[in-house]
């Protein structure tokens, strides 16, 4: 694997591979070491826990990290961002992590290039590496994706993480639905929907989505939306015993979820994003091994 753009290019034996480093990592075990190796960071879109849980999984893993501002850097002249990864890669960079509003580009953007590129969220496109610690997180509680049953509820037409989310778990044998309001259904996925109060009783993960906001047009939900979509204090005692709650965040809390259980005993909000640091960590390790690879083969 040369980039990660997609869950596409991740097979369910790769999976296995990255939370096999990323339990190594979250044991404390490190072994490797990616000493004055350049990461770049392009965050062109607003971020907390991906930006900084890269960073800090790069320097863990000893690299030297650049953080690129979009906003000072040179495509405000007008640079194209093909020619802006291009300067990196020629004055040393070896890993970009890039967050950006556009879907579709970034086939065309990684194309004969030496470095690697991690997709950290492109638009409403892919968010693969929240749906790696998504699944790591899954992982750590069920012995097995087969045959389990996740509700993705939310905003599910304007998220990134539902889509990564919903290919993965599909191909690893999870039993994935939906829920959502009419006007933030996606029919380019075709998973069942099924009312918020079902999932909330039949689901063993309830992966709750942010409502983006910054991404609606006309598409404004009227009405109270944690009664009707969120989870609420009675959907959380109709859950399964062993049942958990995700949500990738950052979080509306009294919007997705009732503010008191943002931390309830069930929530995995805050392991998910300890988990995003091993994960992401995993995949720095495996990228760039792979590139070491390749340059000793050619
Ligand atoms: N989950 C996630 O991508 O959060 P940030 O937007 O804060 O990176």
């Amino acid at each position: 694997m040369k980039h990660l753009l997609s869950m596409k290019d991740v097979t369910p034996h790769m999976i296995t591979e990255l939370f096999h480093k990323a339990s190594r990592f979250k044991q404390g075990v490190v072994g490797w070491d990616a000493d004055r190796k350049f990461a770049a960071n392009i965050f062109l879109e607003p971020s907390t826990r991906t930006k900084n849980s890269f960073y800090i999984a790069e320097k863990k893993l000893g690299m030297d990290v650049i953080d690129v501002n979009g906003a000072e850097s040179s495509l405000t002249k007008g640079e194209s961002l093909r020619d802006t990864i291009k300067t990196l890669e020629s004055i040393g960079v070896e890993l970009v992590v890039l967050r950006q509003a556009e879907e579709g580009i970034l086939q065309e953007l990684s194309k004969d290039l030496s470095l690697s590129i991690i997709n950290a969220g492109d638009g409403t496109g892919e968010h693969p590496t929240q749906c790696l610690l998504d699944l790591f997180t899954i992982a750590e509680e069920f012995k097995s994706f087969a045959g389990l049953k996740v509700a993705i509820a939310g905003d599910i037409k304007h998220s990134r993480v539902a889509r990564s989310n919903a290919r993965a778990l599909r191909m690893l044998g999870a039993d994935v639905s939906f829920t959502a309001p009419s006007i933030w259904q996606d029919p380019a996925l075709s998973n069942e929907y099924i009312s918020m109060d079902e999932a909330a009783a039949e689901s063993d993960v309830l992966m709750l989505l942010r409502v983006q906001h910054e991404r609606h047009c006309q598409e404004a939900f009227s009405g109270n939306y944690l009664e009707t979509y969120g989870l609420t204090k009675r959907r959380e005692a109709s859950m399964k015993k062993r049942s958990i709650i995700l949500h990738p965040a950052p979080v509306n809390r009294g919007v997705e979820i009732d503010s008191s259980l943002v931390e309830c005993p069930r929530s995995r909000i805050f392991s998910q994003m300890a988990n995003g640091v091993n994960i992401r960590m995993a995949v720095i390790q495996t990228l760039l091994e792979e590139a070491v690879l390749h340059v000793h083969q050619n």
